[in-house]
């Protein structure tokens, strides 16, 4: 059996043979990252691999990140690693109901989070990430926003951009979601001179705890840059895991043990090696309308985004 390092070595040979560049999200094993071209966060991953000039990109993350770089790039063959890995939360509002919502709300802007199917993204004005919805919603000429489909991520934008008058629909990350402020008080009782650093999918009253608010790549600078020694990561454990490789002499403790997102770890190293082998993942396929459709609102995010 290969070891671990021999899989990642034989990944990175055939990456530089066949022109493939594998892209990981920050929420990916430690081994994957490794391997990978480049990790971020959901904004920097669509920005990263539309620029990348390998002609296959392999995304270890879920599908709608894959969705992203087809749609940046529908010259290049974009493969998912793990054909299951999805979010359930894009799929918890689809392009009907934001359609009949816009038809009783006309004058509204739709904002559509990242984490949204490629089909929804053709109805909206303008995506947004974690890392960019603040600085994006507050840049929009209109002041009426529909912010689908994370009803915490949009409270938290509309606390602070409170000139815009934001309407949420019910919907939001099942794993961020199961945090609640009882937890919060036991990890600040078990670690009390820990800082704690949530992610906006996290509810009102969580966010609310927290010392510091923001992505994954937020997240990640802000604990590489404090003089602080110790801290409480409220998103999913990976990052408490990548943090304390990036800073050994620094403590990273998960706020829960269930914040672990099950479609984020079903990619494996394996599956990376049967990608770059051209024998594995799930090449994405769109149609050009839907390609054409999706790309305003990213081509939005990325113009206000910069
Ligand atoms: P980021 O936009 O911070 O990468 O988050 C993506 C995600 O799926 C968080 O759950
Ligand atoms: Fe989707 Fe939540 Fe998993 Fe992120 S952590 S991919 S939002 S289910």
């Amino acid at each position: 059996m290969m070891k671990v390092r021999e899989v990642q070595d034989e990944i990175i040979r055939l990456k530089k043979e066949r022109g493939i560049c594998v892209a990981a999200h920050s929420y990916q094993a430690r081994e994957i990252i490794e391997a990978a071209d480049f990790t971020g966060d959901s904004y920097q991953l669509s920005v990263m691999a539309a620029r990348a000039p390998q002609n296959t990109i392999v995304m270890c993350g879920v599908k709608f990140m894959a969705e992203t770089v087809k749609i940046l790039s529908p010259e290049k063959t974009v493969l998912l690693a793990n054909p299951t890995a999805g979010c359930p939360m894009a799929d918890q509002i689809d392009k009907e109901l934001v359609l009949a919502v816009k038809e009783t709300n006309p004058g509204y802007t739709v904002a559509a989070y990242i984490n949204t199917t490629a089909d929804l993204k053709t109805v909206c004005d303008v995506c947004v990430t974690s890392s960019s919805a603040v600085k994006i919603i507050s840049k929009l000429p209109g002041n009426e926003i529909l912010f689908v489909p994370d009803s915490n991520l949009g409270a938290w934008v509309a606390r602070q951009v409170p000139n815009k008058k934001i309407k949420l629909l019910q919907g939001g990350c099942p794993v961020h979601e199961n945090v609640n402020a009882k937890d919060v008080q036991a990890m600040r009782t078990a670690c009390p001179d820990a800082l704690l650093l949530v992610h906006p999918e996290c509810t009102a009253e969580v966010s609310a705890l927290a010392d510091f608010v923001g992505s994954t790549t937020a997240i990640m600078e802000y604990a590489e840059k404090s003089g602080h020694r110790d801290f409480v990561i409220g998103t999913e454990m990976s990052i408490v895991e990548n943090l304390q490789y990036k800073c050994p002499d620094k403590r990273f403790y998960p706020l829960t043990k269930e914040l672990i997102c099950p479609d984020m770890k079903l990619t494996t190293l394996a599956d990376v090696l049967n990608c770059v082998r051209g024998d594995g993942g799930e090449e994405i396929v769109l149609d050009e309308e839907t390609i054409k459709a999706a790309r305003v609102c990213i081509d939005k995010m990325i113009e206000l985004g910069e």
